[in-house]
């Protein structure tokens, strides 16, 4: 028995595009909404304060993919000048539960979780949005970009805000070059990266005992707020504010709120799973001025389809290395 090793650098040689991750998520999110995945909620540990290793584990019946991923998000990585999410996930076969693959799952990570910013805005954006503003210009906001790209094509100017205006800059250099024709701007404060934004991704480290910079009153009547940082950016009474609250998994943000750390302050009424949107058993956006918050925690489903992909298009580019079992 065998197994195909890839490293990093394996996975992204592969030059698997944004559109073909959207493609194969939102595909996952369907299948979650008909009842087809198996995703028990993550268990994690916790080493240092603020820090996670979380266990993944989904099997996508129909994809049929099956796996697990073990990623750790250490916040004082990045001044060592490590990255703040790392990890490693393993494929199994479905028919036997062998081990076919483990590979890195920083770019997995990455790239699911700007497609699952992508296809909230899909579903729950505004078609006509034009400004996206973006807290917290990192891993995670380099992805959403480019997926909010995608999934708004009247997307034109994009107002960036970070706590170190040297991260914000260079966020802007790169991914200027990435869009040429997007309006790239720096902002002094949060205030000022929310004025007129139609769609607004957070993306700051997760804190157990946040200090929001987003309040009630700071997202645009018909704007969407995405969430890829549990209730550290947005206050509660924000969150409340807004007409809709859809999670990419109700399950899940319900029983990470029952351990008692995080989600204290989410409102009561959620009112949709992005699989129920992308299934088609609930409408996504149905009013122009409505404000509609998605809090995409990040799913062990995401992470499958994603390696499903990235596991084929490996094997058909002859990449990696095969070792052992
Ligand atoms: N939801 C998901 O699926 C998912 C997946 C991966 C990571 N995450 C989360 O996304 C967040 C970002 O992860 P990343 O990999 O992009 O990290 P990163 O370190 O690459 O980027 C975080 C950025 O936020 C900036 N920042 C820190 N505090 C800030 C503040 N108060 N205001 C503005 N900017 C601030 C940092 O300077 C940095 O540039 C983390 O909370 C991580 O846990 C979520």
């Amino acid at each position: 028995m065998e197994i195909l090793y890839l490293s990093r650098q394996d996975v992204e040689g592969l030059e698997i595009s944004m559109k073909e991750v959207i493609e194969v998520v939102d595909q996952g999110f369907r299948l979650k909404g008909l009842g087809k995945t198996e995703m028990p909620p993550k268990p994690g540990i916790h080493t240092r304060p603020h820090a996670f290793i979380h266990a993944m584990p989904a099997f996508v019946k129909e994809m049929e993919v099956a796996g697990l991923k073990w990623v750790s998000g250490y916040p004082s990585n990045p001044e060592r000048g490590l990255p703040y999410i790392t990890g490693l996930l393993i494929l199994n076969a479905t028919e036997t539960g062998i081990p076919i693959a483990v590979m890195d799952c920083g770019w997995i990570t990455a790239m699911r979780t700007g497609a699952s910013a992508g296809i909230s805005a899909k579903y729950l954006a505004r078609k006509e949005s034009r400004v996206a503003g973006i807290l917290g210009c990192g891993v995670q906001a380099r992805t959403s970009l480019r997926a909010l790209v995608e999934t708004l094509p009247g997307l034109s100017r994009v107002q960036c805000y970070d706590l170190f205006p040297e991260a914000s800059r260079r966020f802007i250099a790169e991914m200027g070059r990435m869009f040429p024709a997007l309006q790239m701007e720096h902002s002094k404060n949060p205030d000022e990266m929310m004025e007129g934004a139609d769609v607004v991704v957070t993306a700051i480290p997760i804190a157990t005992e946040p200090k929001p910079p987003l309040r009630a009153g700071m997202l645009k009547e018909g704007g969407l707020a995405i969430s890829l940082d549990y209730d550290s950016a947005w206050t509660g009474q924000a969150m409340k504010e807004c007409d809709k609250f859809v999670s990419d998994d109700i399950h899940q943000l319900l029983s990470t709120k029952e351990e008692g750390t995080y989600f204290g302050t989410v409102p009561e009424n959620i009112y949709a799973d992005l699989g129920d949107l992308a299934a088609g058993f609930k409408p996504g956006r149905e009013d122009p001025m409505e404000r509609i918050f998605s809090m995409n925690m990040g799913i062990a489903v995401d992470d499958m389809v994603t390696a499903k992909l990235v596991y084929e298009r490996a094997r058909e580019k002859g990449a990696g290395v095969r070792l052992p079992l």
